[in-house]
C-alpha cells in the first residue's frame, strides 16, 4: 500500500507492507536511525517519537496508521542552524544520558511530557517518563533535565515546525 508522511518536514510518499511497523518504517525505509528498538513489545520507549503532537512507542504502531501524519524523530529536532532543541541542551547540562541507546526516545518522551504540562512537578516528570526505560543513569539526571528544560519556555514542548527543519 502507499502511504504519504511527513517525516521530521519533508513529506514523502512509499509503498509499504501493511503489516510495516512505524518504527521499521523509519529506520530501514527512512534511513533515521535514531530511532532504536529495545523490546519491541511497548515496554522500553527507546522507540517513542512524536506523532502529531503527541509522544508516540513506534513499536507499536503500524505506518499506515500514521498515513497523513506528521512525524518527528530525534534527527528532526536540529533546528536550521545546527542548534539543539531545548530538552537536547539540558540533558546534556545536566547529563541525563550514559550510553545513550534509551536517550532518543527519552528525549521524545520529555517533549511529550512538556506538551501535556510545561511546568511539571519531579512527580509528574517521573510519572510522564514511566513508558521509557534506562538502565544507567537512575533517572535523577534525566528528571533533572526536564525540569531544567521547563524553565526555557513552551518551546521545550514542541517540535520544529516542517518549514524551520533543516534538510
Ligand atoms: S522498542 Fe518500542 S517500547 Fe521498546
Ligand atoms: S543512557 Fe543507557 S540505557 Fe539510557
Amino acid at each position: 500500500m502507499q502511504i504519504s508522511i511527513t517525516v521530521n518536514g519533508q513529506q514523502r510518499t512509499d509503498e509499504v507492507e501493511p503489516r510495516l511497523l512505524l518504527a521499521h518504517y523509519l529506520r530501514e525505509v527512512c534511513g533515521l536511525k535514531a530511532t532504536n528498538l529495545g523490546c519491541d513489545t511497548t515496554s522500553c520507549g527507546a522507540c517513542t517519537v512524536i506523532v502529531d503532537g503527541l509522544s508516540v512507542k513506534s513499536c507499536t504502531v503500524l505506518a499506515a496508521q500514521t498515513d497523513g501524519a506528521q512525524v518527528t524523530t530525534l534527527e528532526g529536532l536540529t533546528g536550521p542552524d545546527g542548534e539543539m532543541h531545548p530538552v537536547q541542551k539540558a540533558f546534556r547540562e545536566e547529563h541525563g544520558l550514559q550510553c545513550g541507546f534509551c536517550t532518543p526516545g527519552m528525549v521524545m518522551a520529555a517533549i511529550g511530557v512538556l506538551a501535556d504540562n510545561p511546568d511539571p512537578t519531579d512527580r509528574e516528570i517521573r510519572e510522564g517518563l514511566e513508558g521509557n526505560l534506562c538502565r544507567c543513569t537512575g533517572y535523577h539526571n534525566i528528571v533533572r533535565a526536564v525540569q531544567s528544560a521547563a524553565g526555557a519556555g513552551p518551546a521545550a514542548g514542541q517540535v520544529p515546525q516542517a518549514q524551520e527543519v533543516a534538510r
